[in-house]
């Protein structure tokens, strides 16, 4: 098979490396790809946002298969253009992605179906959220802009100061540009949260296993929200308690009300779930696999993901077996110094060569790109993701430590606490 990944991160590394494992797979593309990605696969210069490009090179390649890795082109319909042209692709088409496109949409699922989630009001104008506001006594209180913006449009308030203010910056000053239209505010909800990914077919799914993502910039969660430091598979803090929890009321369900909808979900279904003293809670809904989620993910499943991939979309998911390697795994995420906020490109990366030739410590490349001496130069704020696997949590967070440092380029930063939740 031809097959072609669609995104340019940690994440599409990760499927790409997992995808070329499958005895069908002939050949790899992606678009846009980065410097890690092109070891495995012919890298294209088509931007992952344009549909219509990534749409004709698929016909003129004749590929068999395009898997969709980022969030954006989904919601805007890349899944609706490549069926309409008779190419077999993997994702949600854009009215079920709108899962994670929209808050206010997500939030009115879950309530019209009693799916357990953060309780709400919703917002289209900042007079009547402000309104709200000063009747409301309980902070800390959380607000989220509908629509996606790069994972920053939540805003956690202290006290009612801060809540006004963040209604201006959401809703009036537009800082999350459309996203800001409609907006939610919501009950603050405090536990330890767990990301569990699930191949969906439309009817039938299957979860995956569990991870948590390190979100702060620098140790012992300080700094400023980021796409993510670093994440570990399993969570020790989802115990079967919650997973039989979450299984009764919030898996199927979601799937189930989706299609009830009109709305059918095929793809990867992301539950961002908060494990509350009440029981368990959907933060989110994201509709692709996370990053750096699926850097520890992907490496724990046993066979073959081009034939799960062609389950959901035949919608035959229920025929087949998922099964996963019963260790642990740990990506710590090398970052460019100054991100999230501003950082340059361009610096050398030495050291990558001592990660060929093993089988349990991998490198996933998220902003690389070659400079014109052929060497690996950084290109983004988080640049590689190194994941270690091992029997057990313990040792897998031992040898990415013991490793990482081998790596290095100007101005590096990583976490040193990842996996210590
Ligand atoms: P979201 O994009 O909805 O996942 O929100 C981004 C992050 O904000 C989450 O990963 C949580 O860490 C935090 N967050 C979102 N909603 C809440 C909530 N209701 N209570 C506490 N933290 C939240
Ligand atoms: N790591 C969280 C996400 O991919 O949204």
């Amino acid at each position: 098979m031809k097959i072609l990944v669609v995104g340019s991160g940690g994440r599409e590394h990760a499927i790409v490396w997992k995808l070329a494992q499958s005895p069908k797979a002939e050949k790899i593309y992606c678009a846009p790809g980065n410097a890690g990605i092109a070891q495995l696969a012919e890298c294209v210069p088509i931007a992952a946002t344009d549909i219509e490009k990534l749409a004709d090179f698929a016909s003129q390649q004749s590929i068999d298969l395009t898997v969709v890795g980022m969030d954006d082109p989904l919601m805007l319909g890349i899944v609706d253009e490549f069926e309409k042209r008779g190419l077999r692709v993997f994702g949600p088409r854009a009215d079920a992605a709108i899962i994670e496109g929209s808050k206010v949409f997500s939030k009115n699922l879950m309530k019209k179906y009693g799916i357990p989630t953060a309780g709400y009001w919703e917002f289209a104008d900042a007079e009547s959220a402000k309104n709200f506001l000063k009747r409301h006594k309980t902070y800390p209180i959380v607000l989220k802009a509908d629509g996606l913006a790069l994972g920053k449009g939540v805003l956690i308030c202290q006290n009612e100061q801060e809540a006004l203010a963040g209604v201006d910056e959401i809703m009036v000053d537009k800082k999350f540009g459309q996203a800001g239209a409609q907006m939610v505010i919501e009950e603050f909800l405090e536990g330890q949260e767990v990301s569990v990914l699930s191949f969906v077919d439309g009817k039938t799914i299957k979860t995956m296993v569990s991870a948590q993502d390190h979100k702060r910039a620098f140790d012992h969660d300080q700094g400023l929200n980021t796409g993510g430091m670093g994440t570990f598979s399993p969570s020790q803090y989802y115990t079967e308690q919650y997973q039989k929890e979450a299984e009764e009321k919030i898996f199927q369900k979601t799937v189930d009300a989706m299609a009830a909808e009109g709305r059918t979900f095929k793809g990867i279904l992301f539950f961002g779930l908060m494990l509350t003293k009440d029981g368990v809670k959907v933060l989110e809904y994201n509709a692709r696999f996370g990053d750096p989620e699926a850097q520890v993910v992907l490496p724990r499943l046993k066979g073959d993901l081009v034939e799960i991939v062609e389950a959901c979309i035949d919608g035959r998911l229920d025929q087949v077996s998922i099964e996963w390697e019963d260790n642990a795994a740990v990506c710590v995420v090398l970052a460019s110094g100054g991100y999230p906020v501003s950082y340059q490109k361009g610096f050398v990366i030495e050291g990558l060569d001592a990660f060929k030739d093993h089988q349990d410590l991998l490198v996933f490349h998220a902003g690389t790109a070659k400079n014109e001496k052929g060497q690996y130069i950084t290109n983004g704020g988080r640049v590689l993701g190194v994941v270690a696997l091992d029997t057990t949590l313990e040792k897998a967070i031992a040898k990415v430590y013991d490793h990482v440092d081998e790596i290095t380029f100007d101005k590096v930063f990583y976490r040193h606490d990842i996996g210590r939740k």
